[in-house]
């Protein structure tokens, strides 16, 4: 199976999926979520395969976020869009039937933390860094963020991280039980792929029913904060804050941001 923007292989009934733009930091654009899309697919229509790792090209990134290069010129209703492709995709993971675990090797932030926050559940390396800078754009969260982050570490953390933009190195992530395990970079793999070996071994119909009742224990099948996320991402688009935030990562200055 092969993909313009990700390794795809099969190891002891484990997909391995790779994100592959080491260049740009492994940042989602549009060919990355078709590409994940299909792999999950793949995955699950696949019955040799059990279970998916997700993890980044290079040493330096799991995904450094969306693909900011793609923002600038979105209105509203496409930056929507944006945001609706990018949870279909990621509800996509999270409802998988097999179990998709990320190995973060290095930066997740914004959509790479949301990426990472989507599977079922998380390890990383001791040079991982997590956040949701949208903030510094004049952007919210758009692939879930909001809803996902405040799951996983509860409403006060979620919002300081979120209106500050603060990152968080690999041991605050395991303090605040965003990832289950912290080992060194040249583990990470191995130590991720032995976890899934043992899942791999246990009933998958089982597994399966697990996946389905935890995540419905966390949503009670009410998507509605997914949805408001989907118009507040859409609402900064139409932002001079969001143009001007864009504008200076591009430029690589501090951006200046007026409220309007
Ligand atoms: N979208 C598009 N391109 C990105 C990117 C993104 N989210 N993140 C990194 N890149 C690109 C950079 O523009 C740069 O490209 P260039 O070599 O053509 O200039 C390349 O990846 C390497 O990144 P660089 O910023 O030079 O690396 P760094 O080590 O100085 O900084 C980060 C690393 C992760 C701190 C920095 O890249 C960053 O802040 N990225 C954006 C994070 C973000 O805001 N994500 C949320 C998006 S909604």
């Amino acid at each position: 199976m092969t993909f313009d923007t990700l390794l795809f292989a099969i190891e002891n009934n484990t997909a391995i999926i790779t994100i592959n733009r080491p260049d740009k930091l492994n940042a989602l654009n549009k060919n990355v979520f078709d590409d994940l899309d299909k792999a999950v697919d793949a995955v699950n229509e696949n019955p040799e395969i059990h279970s998916a790792l997700i993890t980044g090209a290079g040493s330096k990134a799991f995904v450094a976020g969306a693909d900011i290069t793609e923002f600038g010129s979105l209105s509203i209703v496409e930056a929507r869009q944006l945001s609706e492709r990018g949870q279909q995709v990621f509800f996509k993971i999270e409802n998988s039937p097999k179990p998709f675990v990320a190995a973060v090797n290095g930066f997740a932030l914004g959509g790479g933390c949301e990426l990472a926050m989507s599977c079922h559940f998380r390890l990383c390396s001791d040079n991982a860094k997590f956040g949701q800078p949208e903030v510094n754009l004049g952007l919210i969260p758009g692939y879930g963020g909001t809803q996902r982050l405040t799951q996983l570490i509860g409403k006060g953390k979620s919002m300081e991280l979120q209106m500050t933009a603060q990152m968080i190195d690999a041991q605050e992530a395991l303090r605040l039980g965003l990832v289950n395990y912290v080992t060194p970079s040249d583990d990470l793999l191995t130590r991720t792929k032995e976890i899934l070996a043992v899942i791999n071994s246990k009933a998958p119909l089982a597994v399966a029913k697990i996946i389905e009742c935890i995540n419905h224990a966390v949503t009670n099948n009410n998507y509605s904060g997914f949805e408001k996320e989907v118009e507040a991402f859409g609402f900064t688009f139409g932002t001079e804050d969001m143009l001007e935030g864009t504008q200076a990562f591009l430029e690589k200055r501090k951006a200046s941001f007026k409220g309007k």
